[in-house]
């Protein structure tokens, strides 16, 4: 594998390359990034990966500071698993050479719900830099993650407005055993946190066989949901049942009529914030 860190060097290596996959990260990779790597590495040839921990999707007071930089350490793994052709890890004067003045806003009926309301100018942040790469990379794939749901169709909608020749691919969420979401952020998790946080995605469940049940009133099953884990501790930013197709509310009628839905959530564990989602 090839550890280029400018774009020039990303260049020479990629000149001629039509079918370029690609695998945006912000590093710290665990078995959720390896089986993205994978799924390109089945629809694209060569594969590139990038890590680059971007400033402008972090809010004043989130974890940017902090945010777990392990290249060395990813370097290994990705050379372990042989998929990865380029790795490409700018810094941040490589990325962002002059203040980035032009910028990718979301509409705001995506943009700034669930995510984009917790976190004001996060989907800007994350659209321009997959702007920014995507021009780098020239991919013809690239795979992205179904645990950052609303990131997936933020970004599937940017390429198809834009019209960018990138074909987006969503790969489901990889769990443990205990069914927790990998994340790179669950190294923040105490370890009486750790044991809990499954109960993010038992809540979604539990939500899901409700539904099933016959309960087609969202609000209950959201407001159950919350309670649910309030109670055990939990403070929740969301939990929210939404139309698959554009992540609004969807009328009782609809629900009725097998509109697809999923059940987006967000909730922070002591000082740890985890999101998930299940698609209902
Ligand atoms: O999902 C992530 O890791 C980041 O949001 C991404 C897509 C790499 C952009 O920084």
């Amino acid at each position: 594998m090839k550890v280029v860190h400018t774009i020039e060097d990303l260049r020479d290596q990629l000149r001629g390359q039509l079918r370029v996959s690609f695998v945006p990260t912000m590093g710290n990779l665990h078995r959720g990034h390896l089986a993205l790597m994978k799924l390109a590495r089945q629809h694209g040839d060569p594969v590139v990966a990038s890590i680059f921990v971007n400033r402008m999707q972090f809010g004043p007071n989130e974890d940017f500071d902090r945010y777990p930089r392990t290249l060395q350490s990813d370097i290994e793994k990705l050379e372990r698993e042989r998929d990865v052709y380029v790795l490409f890890a700018p810094d941040e004067r490589e990325l962002y050479p002059e203040p980035q003045n032009y910028r990718v806003q979301p509409p705001q009926e995506l943009g700034d719900i669930l995510e984009g309301e917790c976190r004001p100018g996060f989907f800007t942040g994350v659209s321009t830099v997959v702007l920014k790469l995507f021009s780098c990379v020239q991919p013809r794939v690239a795979v992205f993650g179904k645990k950052d749901y609303q990131q997936l169709m933020v970004i599937r909608n940017m390429c198809r407005q834009f019209q960018l020749p990138v074909e987006i691919l969503a790969h489901e969420t990889v769990r443990d055993d205990q069914g927790l979401a990998l994340s790179s952020r669950n190294q923040y998790l105490q370890p009486g946190e750790r044991a809990e946080a499954p109960q993010l995605q038992a809540t979604l469940r539990e939500l899901q066989a409700r539904l099933h049940g016959g309960q087609r009133d969202t609000a209950k099953l959201e407001a159950d949901a919350i309670a649910r884990l309030a109670a055990r501790g939990w403070s929740v930013d969301y939990i929210a049942v939404r139309r698959q197709r554009d992540l609004h509310k969807a009328a009782a009628d609809e629900v009725a009529a097998g509109e697809p839905l999923v059940v987006l959530a967000a909730a922070r564990l002591g000082a740890t914030r985890l999101i998930d989602n299940l698609e209902l």
